[in-house]
C-alpha cells in the first residue's frame, strides 16, 4: 500500500521524509519520489523500484530544504514507473501532490482537463487531482483553499498532501477515508500514513478524521473538519515499539489483514461499482467480447482457487452461464478443452504463481480471451493476460490469503455483474448481488466487531484432533477456505465438503471431540443443514455453526452460535461466513502457540511447479 510522508522544520527536509518512507517499506512499494522546495520553484525527484533507486538520485542531488514531502507507491492505477511515481504536478507546475487511495472519477475529470487544454505526464488518478488543484489555486491564490475546494470535485476514497511553490512553509493535508497522521513536534512537525513513519521522531499524533484538512507550518497546524470549522489538537501518546506499530498494533499480520477487508472491499470496488449500482470496468474488454462469452473457465490455486468457487456460484446461478472452474496444477496435465468463446479467468494474489503462470501460457497457445485477477501490479500474470482487473486489496504480507480472498470474490461479483448486461440474467438476483455487494464493507464491520464471541469458541475448541467444515451450495465454497485457513495456520486436520456427502463416508470419522463447523447463510437449505448437523451430534461430534442473525431455528441444534448479518445473496452471504472462520483459524492458532504470519512449509509466493 502506498505510504506518505512530510516535513517541515529545522532539520534536513528530504533525509526526514526518506527516512519516514523507509519506516514503511513493509507495507509494499513498488516505485518512490519525494518533492522539496528548492530555489524559486520545487524540484521533483522520483524512481521506480527499490527505495535504493531513489536514494542514489538523492545522493547526487544532495537537497537541502526545510520542507519535504515523500510518497512510496503501490501501483493501482498505471503501471510502477519513473512517470507514475509521485509526487505529481499541475499543469504549471506550482503545486506537487502525492496521494493514497483512488479517484473513481479520474477518467470523467481527465477528459474535462483536457478539453481546457492539460496535457498529462502519467496514467495516475493522482495528476488528475493535482491539475484539479492547480485549476483551483489560479482563482484563490492560497493553496489551503485550493486544497478545499479541489477535494469538493473529487469522489473516492483517498488521502492527500499538497506544497505549493509560493507558500515554501506550509504543507496542506486531506484526508477522506484513507488514513493519515499528524506527528507534532517543537519547532517542527511531521505528517505520514501510518504511526511507524513517525515514531522516530514524535509520539504525539492526532489520526486525522474522516474529511479533515490540515494546514501545517513548523510552529503550527490548523485542523477542520469538512464544514471548514476548526478542531481543537488533541494529540495522543503512542507508547508502541516500532515492531507492533508496523503490524497498527494488532498482534499479527494475519489479524491486521482480516480486520482490513472493509476497507480492502471499499478500494476494489471503488469506481467500479457506482452508486446507482452500475459496473464500470475501464480498458478491460470491449462491450462486444463481454457479450460474446459463453462459457467460464476459472484457473487458479489455494485461496484463489476457492475465490473461483464462489465466483463459479455467482455466474451460473445469477446468469446461467456455465463456469468451470480449475487447479492450475491439474490444467495442463488434463488436455483442457478450451473453445474461442470461452472467458479464462485467471486468479492469483502474488501474480508469480508458476502453476498459475504455466497454465495461463498453455490457455494462450489455446487462443482463449484470458482476464487476469491479481492484486500485485506489474507481476508476470499480470503482464501476460489480455486483460486485468487488480483487486486493490493493497499488500498482503501474512502467508495465509484473507483480504485477497475477499478481494478477489468482489472482483468476480464485478465480472458477474458486468456479464449480466448482455444476458437474459435473472433481474431479481442481480438486484441483490448488486445491493449486497455495495453493503458488503460495513457487514464485514459487524462480523469483525463479533470477534470477541469467536475468540472464545475457539478457546474452548481448539484441542480437536480433527474439524469438519461443511455446508451447502455457496456455503460449501466458503467452507473450502475456511478449512485451509485452519490446516495453514493452526495445522488441524480438516474434511470440509457438501454437508449432504457426511453420510456417504465421512461420517465414520466423527467421535468425541470432533468438531464440525457449519456454515449455512442459505434459507432455501436450512432444514436440510439443521439435518445434518443432528447426523454430527448424534455420533458424539461438537458443533459450530455460522449462522444469520435471525437463524434461532439452527443456533437451537448448534452448540456454538457465530452470528452474522442477514445476506439476500446467496454467495455473498457465504463469502461473509468466510470473515468468522478466518478469525476462528486465527484464535485457534493463537492459542496453540502456532507460527502465524509464517507457518511451517508454506511461501507466500509458490514460484515452483
Ligand atoms: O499468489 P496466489 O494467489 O497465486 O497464491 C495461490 C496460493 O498459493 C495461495 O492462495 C495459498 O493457498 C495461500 N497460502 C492460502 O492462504
Amino acid at each position: 500500500m502506498c505510504g506518505i510522508a512530510g516535513y517541515v522544520g529545522p532539520r534536513e527536509a528530504v533525509t526526514v521524509v526518506f527516512d519516514q518512507i523507509t519506516r514503511l517499506e513493509y507495507r509494499g512499494y513498488d516505485s518512490a519520489g519525494v518533492a522539496y522546495k528548492n530555489g524559486d520553484g520545487i524540484k521533483v525527484l522520483k524512481r521506480a523500484g527499490k527505495l535504493s533507486n531513489l536514494k542514489q538520485l538523492l545522493d547526487s542531488e544532495k537537497p537541502k530544504a526545510q520542507m519535504a514531502i515523500a510518497h512510496s507507491r503501490w501501483a493501482t492505477h498505471g503501471g510502477p514507473t519513473d512517470q507514475n511515481a509521485h509526487p505529481h504536478f499541475d499543469q504549471h507546475e506550482l503545486i506537487a501532490v502525492i496521494h493514497n487511495g483512488i479517484i473513481e472519477n479520474y477518467y470523467e475529470l481527465a477528459q474535462e482537463l483536457k478539453a481546457r487544454g492539460h496535457t498529462f505526464k502519467s496514467e495516475t488518478d493522482t495528476e488528475i487531482a493535482a491539475h484539479v488543484i492547480g485549476e483551483e489555486y489560479e482563482i484563490t491564490g492560497s493553496l489551503a483553499d485550493a486544497v478545499r475546494r479541489g477535494v469538493k470535485r473529487l469522489r473516492g476514497a483517498f488521502a492527500m498532501v499538497a506544497i505549493c511553490k509560493n507558500e515554501p512553509d506550509t504543507l496542506v493535508a486531506v484526508r477522506n477515508a484513507s488514513p493519515l497522521i499528524l506527528g507534532i513536534g517543537s519547532g517542527e512537525n511531521f505528517l505520514a500514513s501510518d504511526i511507524p513513519a513517525l515514531l522516530p521522531y514524535t509520539r504525539e499524533v492526532v489520526v486525522m478524521e474522516e474529511g479533515d484538512l490540515a494546514v501545517m507550518t513548523r510552529d503550527r497546524i490548523r485542523l477542520e473538519d469538512a464544514q471548514g470549522k476548526e478542531k481543537l489538537i488533541q494529540p495522543m501518546h503512542v507508547d508502541w515499539n516500532i515492531e507492533s506499530a508496523e503490524k497498527g498494533g494488532f498482534e499479527h499480520f494475519m489479524l491486521k489483514e482480516i480486520h482490513e477487508q472493509p476497507d480492502a472491499i471499499r478500494q476494489c470496488l471503488s469506481g467500479r461499482l457506482l452508486k446507482d449500482g452500475g459496473v464500470q470496468l475501464l480498458n478491460c474488454f470491449s462491450d462486444e467480447e463481454w457479450k460474446s462469452f459463453e462459457r467460464v473457465v476459472v484457473i487458479a490455486c489455494g485461496t484463489a482457487y476457492h475465490a473461483g468457487l464462489m465466483g463459479k456460484q455467482m455466474i451460473e446461478s445469477v446468469l446461467r452461464v456455465p463456469v468451470e472452474v480449475i487447479y492450475a496444477s491439474e490444467f495442463r496435465y488434463n488436455n483442457p478443452i478450451l473453445r474461442p468463446a470461452d472467458l479464462v479467468i485467471v486468479i492469483s494474489q502474488s501474480g508469480e504463481t508458476i502453476d498459475t503462470l504455466v497454465a495461463l501460457k498453455l490457455a494462450k497457445e489455446h487462443r482463449a480471451k484470458t482476464l487476469g485477477i491479481v492484486n500485485v501490479v506489474g507481476s508476470s500474470i499480470a503482464r501476460e493476460c489480455d486483460e486485468v482487473l487488480y483487486i486493490q486489496a493493497g499488500p498482503e504480507i501474512c502467508v495465509a490469503s484473507t483480504k485477497a480472498y475477499s478481494a478477489q470474490v468482489a472482483t468476480l461479483a464485478l465480472v458477474c455483474l458486468q456479464m449480466a448486461r448482455k444476458s437474459a440474467a435473472d433481474q431479481e438476483k442481480i438486484f441483490n448481488l448488486t445491493r449486497e455487494l455495495q453493503r458488503l464493507p460495513n457487514l464485514m464491520e459487524t462480523c469483525l466487531e463479533r470477534e470477541s464471541q469467536i475468540a472464545e469458541i475457539a478457546n474452548q475448541i481448539h484441542r480437536a484432533p480433527l474439524m469438519f467444515f461443511l455446508g451447502r451450495g455457496a456455503d460449501v465454497a466458503a467452507c473450502m477456505e475456511g478449512a485451509l485457513k485452519m490446516k495453514e495456520i493452526a495445522y488441524i486436520p480438516t474434511q470440509e465438503s457438501p454437508a449432504g456427502e457426511m453420510k456417504h463416508g465421512p461420517l465414520a470419522l466423527v467421535e468425541s471431540g470432533v468438531v464440525a463447523v457449519f456454515a449455512s447463510t442459505n434459507p432455501l437449505t436450512r432444514e436440510k443443514v439443521i439435518s445434518n448437523i443432528k447426523e454430527i451430534k448424534a455420533r458424539g461430534g461438537t458443533v459450530a455453526a455460522i449462522i444469520f442473525d435471525s437463524d434461532e431455528q439452527t443456533a437451537h441444534e448448534a452448540d456454538f452460535v457465530i452470528r452474522i448479518p442477514h445476506v439476500d445473496s446467496p454467495p455473498i452471504g457465504a463469502a461473509l461466513s468466510v470473515l468468522p472462520m478466518q478469525l476462528l483459524a486465527y484464535h485457534v492458532a493463537r492459542l496453540k502457540g502456532c507460527e502465524i504470519d509464517q507457518p511451517r512449509n508454506l511461501a507466500k509466493s509458490v514460484t515452483v511447479e
